[in-house]
């Protein structure tokens, strides 16, 4: 097969109608978990592997917002989990303003989830739990990566790991102190599903005080 160029009409090149699903409004959950489960179960079922990234923004004190790639590694009521370097770049940012948000895009399924709320660090004990089921050379790696900082070269990042290595050889890893988790505790989620001449189905849903309420969007 010839290696295909980009397209160089982008707009013409990409499919424009969208007609996997739909959103029934006389069918919406109580809570809006319910249909996030079906939803993230569907993605994972078609065989995204990515299923369970999504997009976290951050703002800075300078009010930017910045946005990168984390996985979901739970999910309750209470919010989304995801793990990471607290003393990392969105670990700074979260530390002056715990506004955050989590959006996923399940493109097998012409869907989108965002999440808006805030984050809140995981207890210790939730964070050790985790940090001890991950494979032994990720533990070694939240050691060694100085999470966002500026860094020499290559070389430099394979012989902080290979020290941490000697370091930890023959014991086990325990949690660095500035690595774990946060729970994303939702103030808003909206779903979306595409749908033909752009009347896509998009539903708002805000906790209230006996439960959560839904309202339809304009796409
Ligand atoms: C698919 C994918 C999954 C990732 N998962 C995580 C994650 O769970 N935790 C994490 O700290 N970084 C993860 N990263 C790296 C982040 O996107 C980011 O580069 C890193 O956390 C540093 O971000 P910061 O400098 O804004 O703190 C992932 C990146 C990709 C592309």
């Amino acid at each position: 097969m010839s290696p295909q160029k980009p397209p160089s009409d982008i707009a013409r090149a990409y499919r424009t109608e969208y007609e996997k699903g739909q959103i029934d409004e006389g069918q919406l959950p109580e809570s809006p978990w319910t249909l996030f489960e079906r939803w993230f179960q569907e993605a994972y079922q078609s065989g995204d592997e990515f299923s369970n990234a999504f997009t976290l923004g951050t703002v800075d004190a300078q009010g930017q917002p910045h946005a990168r790639v984390v996985l979901m590694r739970g999910y309750d009521p209470s919010g989304l989990v995801f793990y990471t370097n607290y003393n990392g770049r969105k670990g700074s940012q979260i530390g002056q303003n715990d506004r955050v948000s989590a959006h996923f895009l399940w493109q097998r399924q012409e869907r989108q989830f965002c999440l808006l709320g805030r984050a809140v660090r995981l207890d210790a004990a939730a964070s050790d739990a985790y940090f001890a089921s991950r494979p032994r050379t990720s533990q070694i790696g939240a050691w060694a990566s100085p999470q966002s900082q500026p860094i020499e070269g290559r070389a430099v990042l394979e012989r902080l790991y290979q020290e941490q290595v000697e370091r930890f050889e023959g014991q086990a890893v325990p949690r660095p102190e500035y690595w774990g988790g946060y729970r994303v505790e939702p103030s808003s989620i909206e779903f979306w599903q595409g749908r033909h001449s752009r009347l896509h189905d998009r539903f708002l849903c805000l906790p209230g005080p006996t439960g959560w309420t839904w309202q339809r969007l304009a796409p």
